[in-house]
């Protein structure tokens, strides 16, 4: 007999599930170091076009193919007719699987300095010096193995006992964090000058190259692979409200890059640092900002335990879509599944860990700016022209508080993968340096 396929528990359980997959490094670390580095609100015009015109519609397209197959990407492809989907459903699983393995180095780091500041070891470091040694060192690795079996214990309890229980937990703690720290932020001496970075956008820094920063930032920032969300559209009931919680998991994610943006900026301001000093910004900046601050050592550790709890369940919502393949398509048993991908992702975790350029490749170029992309298309396609654009719509407005129109089916079939093509060609572009772009 089928085994019956798991269900979220509730609808709120689904929208903490959701946002726990789309908070993330990405809305903290990956946004304010963007933002920084594209002249700071300048990049939010572009980060906000992008949302309503994609991301919005993103998560409706990628949940409705997973609620309407009952099934991952692979499965799904495969029902509808997708030619090839047998093997380019592999795409957007080995994208994420990939996704994940870096993602768990990076999360090592929160937990290492998370730890750090709760001894107080953090108050005596130099910042720059410190960190740079860290990374260089085979430390990492013993973080990275914490972080993965983090996952693994919570991915292998399933969907509800599982995922949604450990998101319905972490969310609203995230949320206090988040606020408390941009109480604080804001209330720091010089504040202001952040404020007007973060809010006063200088139209001239929108260039090409902030386009593409931002709708990277978009499709990463609400899990958009191809993977991820159609696997949480599938575990959805016919009731469930898919248009109403895209917009509410885009808004909310957004509203927490913003906080996120309110907690960085003032305080980078405030001790007179430099906004747009990369990837490095949340390790060495905000560390050595939180060596002078009142209440700093306190501080720290929220922040770092606010990192900490993003990655994490934006973790588990990786290794889902690679276990669900290997439970659903394959029939194995969940335990063992999680088991042998944490190991797996250990594995590929390694060299990220090790070598700063491997990580650099495979985050930027690799999985963001070529294979999201692809696997973008490769649902949208899917949905619109294999399912159908009638079916899809049908599918979308069971439940729906909002119905979407007759303009859903155009859209879904021209607009939005040819938005997603040119962001890839200018990805590959960029790629081959005749195109610009800092990511
Ligand atoms: N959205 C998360 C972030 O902003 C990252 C993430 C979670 C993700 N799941 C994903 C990215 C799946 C791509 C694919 O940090």
């Amino acid at each position: 007999m089928e085994e019956e396929r798991e269900r979220w528990g509730s609808k709120f359980g689904f929208i903490m599930a959701t946002m726990g997959s789309a908070v993330g490094l990405g809305n903290i670390w990956m946004f304010s170091y963007r933002c920084g580095r594209c002249g700071g609100a300048a990049f939010l015009i572009p980060y906000l076009i992008i949302l309503f015109l994609v991301g919005i519609i993103g998560l409706m397209v990628e949940w409705t193919l997973g609620r309407k197959n009952k099934a991952g990407v692979l499965d799904s492809l495969i029902n509808c007719g997708f030619p090839g989907g047998k093997y380019l459903g592999w795409i957007p699983i080995i994208n994420v699987f990939l996704i994940f393995s870096f993602y768990a180095v990076i999360e090592g780091w929160c937990m290492k300095y998370m730890v750090m500041s709760l001894s107080g070891e953090l108050m005596a470091i130099d910042p720059g010096p410190y960190f740079g040694n860290f990374v260089s060192s085979y430390e990492p690795l013993i973080w990275l193995a914490i972080g993965i079996i983090a996952t693994v214990t919570i991915n292998s309890f399933g969907v509800k006992k599982g995922i949604e229980r450990a998101c319905k937990f972490m969310m609203p703690l995230l949320l206090v964090l988040v606020v408390i720290l941009m109480i604080r932020s804001l209330t720091l001496p010089g504040a202001e000058a952040g404020i007007a970075f973060f809010t006063k956008p200088d139209l001239s820094k929108i260039t090409w190259d902030v386009w593409l920063n931002a709708a990277g930032q978009i499709f990463f920032s609400l899990s958009l692979v191809g993977s991820t969300m159609v696997v949480y559209g599938s575990y959805l009931r016919p009731k469930d409200d898919i248009p109403g919680s895209a917009l509410i998991v885009a808004l909310g994610n957004t509203a927490i890059a913003l906080m996120c943006g309110f907690v960085i900026f003032p305080a980078v301001f405030s001790f007179g640092l430099d906004p747009a000093s990369g990837p490095s910004l949340a390790f060495i900046t905000l560390s050595s900002i939180f060596q002078q601050m009142v209440g700093g050592r306190f501080f720290a550790f929220l922040f770092f335990l606010l990192l900490f709890i993003a990655a994490l369940s934006s973790d588990v919502s990786m290794m889902e879509p690679v276990t669900e393949v290997f439970v659903s398509h394959f029939k194995l048993g969940r335990k063992k599944v999680t088991l042998l991908l944490g190991f797996l992702a250990f594995l590929v975790g390694i060299p990220c860990a090790l070598l700063g350029w491997f990580l650099d490749l495979l985050a930027s170029v690799v999985t963001t700016m070529i294979l999201a992309p692809i696997g973008g298309i490769i649902v949208a396609v899917a949905l619109a022209w294999f399912v159908g654009v009638k079916h899809a719509r049908e599918e979308v407005n069971e439940g729906a508080s909002i119905k979407m129109g007759k303009w859903w089916e155009p859209y879904v079939k021209y607009i939005y993968p040819a938005i997603i093509l040119v962001i890839l060609i200018l990805g590959i572009l960029s790629c081959f340096g005749i195109f610009e772009a800092t990511w």
